[in-house]
């Protein structure tokens, strides 16, 4: 059958077998390999995508169940070839070791920032409680994600350069 789903912003159709889940959907059939795969099982939270906003194991959706929705991978994440906050903050602070859980990990903090753009350390525990570390890296996974949120709320509350030029400022 075929599937077409909008994925970072794109439209994408690829045939697959009803039983296709969403994660072999999206690194085998649109050759998107961002998106990892680590139990197959719902446990680990490697395979987490945005689905229409929300983060999913992508391991536990069939492709079909995605028809017509609006995917994010990690690969979306980056805009202009600028890192998104997210991303910067996990760099900055040094968030991920191998990098097998960073995807999934980056696309739950993502949501949550959407949701709550000034977390605390414990509602960022709390959400990212359904992905697993396998390097145990979670102190700076944490501080990533702080980082993160500092970062949107400055930049939120930063002059736009529209106000900066009105001000007389040089921009
Ligand atoms: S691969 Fe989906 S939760 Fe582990
Ligand atoms: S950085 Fe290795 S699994 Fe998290």
């Amino acid at each position: 059958m075929k599937v077409t789903v909008t994925v970072n912003g794109a439209e994408r159709s690829a045939d697959c077998e009803a039983r296709t889940l969403l994660v072999d959907f999206i690194r085998t059939r649109l050759g998107m390999t961002g998106t990892h795969v680590g139990c197959d099982t719902s446990s680990c939270g490697a395979c987490t995508v945005l689905l229409d906003g929300r983060p999913v194991k992508s391991c536990t959706v069939l492709a079909p169940m995605a028809e017509g929705r609006a995917i994010t991978t990690v690969e979306g994440l980056a805009q202009g070839g600028r890192l998104s906050a997210v991303q910067d903050g996990f760099h900055q602070e040094h968030g991920l070791q191998c990098g097998f859980c960073t995807p999934g990990m980056m696309l739950v903090a993502t949501a949550l920032l959407e949701q709550n753009p000034n977390p605390t350390d414990d509602e960022i525990r709390w959400a990212i409680s359904g992905n697993i570390c396998r390097c145990t890296g979670y102190m700076n996974i944490v501080k990533a994600v702080l980082h993160a949120a500092a970062a949107q709320r400055a930049a939120a509350a930063a002059p736009a350069p529209a106000e900066l030029v009105a001000a007389g400022a040089r921009t």
